[in-house]
């Protein structure tokens, strides 16, 4: 694992995006795995405004994000699918027909599950997988507790999880209960991993990740066993992180 510190949440949604223009250039077709929430935002601004200004381009890459929740249509506002198109897809030249995000409509879910995995797999993997942290130490929607084993799966959202994402709906009652989640087994085959973390609402949980003890109550601490991930978070976010740490991790 490799730590990439920031002074602040541009600077860390610059140095992230900069390393996906990277991929997306080196490989024009790459398979991009990606995220939603708050931490992201800034990455995707940034991602539009250099297709804008370079005009980098994205006619050849796939997406498929990580999540979804269960009983949101596409169109929903609060869907993750809205969100993407909202934010990103919609302002790009990447052609929706190649962003992949799991159908929490399907009537089906669990053999929506199994699509998706299967997807990813014909897909020929992911190429760069960029990650989130949950202040539980969530990646995805694998709450604490997921075995590392499990492919993309449907699950209970933890009630700390909904209510922080309860910032997005009208009220708490309205956040979906479960969602459809690449499983901890997906993500760990990208072959690169970029978590992003950032403010003193992440510091926590970042001093936890960086204990480097593997266990299943911390679902990110998984990524000290991946071969090539990269870390990339703010001052705020390293602020309970002990310094002798921060330099053994630094490039
Ligand atoms: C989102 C996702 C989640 C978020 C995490 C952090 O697709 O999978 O794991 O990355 O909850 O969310 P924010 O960035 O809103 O703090």
């Amino acid at each position: 694992m490799r730590l990439i510190e920031a002074a602040n949440y541009e600077e860390m949604c610059a140095k992230a995006a900069n390393i996906i223009i990277f991929q997306v250039k080196e490989k024009t077709d790459s398979v991009l795995g990606l995220a939603t929430g708050s931490t992201m935002l800034g990455v995707y601004k940034q991602l539009v405004e250099d297709h804008r200004q370079n005009g980098t381009s994205y006619r050849n890459v796939r997406t498929v994000n990580l999540d979804e929740y269960i009983g949101l249509a596409p169109d929903h506002p609060n869907s993750y699918r809205y969100y993407m198109n909202q934010y990103l897809f919609s302002h790009i030249d990447i052609p929706l027909s190649q962003t992949y995000i799991p159908n929490g409509a399907s009537s089906d879910v669990e053999a929506e599950c199994q699509r998706y995995e299967q997807l990813i797999e014909s897909l020929g993997g992911i190429d760069l997988q960029i990650l989130g942290i949950g202040r539980n130490g969530h990646i995805g929607f694998n709450e604490p507790g997921t075995p590392f084993s499990v492919p993309t799966h449907v699950v209970e959202l933890a009630p700390s999880t909904r209510q922080a994402n309860a910032r997005f709906f009208p009220s708490l009652e309205e956040v979906p209960r479960q969602a459809i989640t690449m499983g901890i087994a997906t993500i760990m085959k990208s072959r690169h991993i970029l978590l992003l973390a950032s403010g003193t609402a992440k510091a926590a949980i970042m001093a936890k990740l960086f204990e480097e003890t593997v266990t299943t109550d911390v679902p990110a601490s998984v990524l000290h066993t991946h071969p090539n991930v990269t870390v990339i978070a703010d001052r705020e976010a390293l602020s309970l992180v002990p310094d002798e740490t921060r330099k053994v991790y630094g490039t």
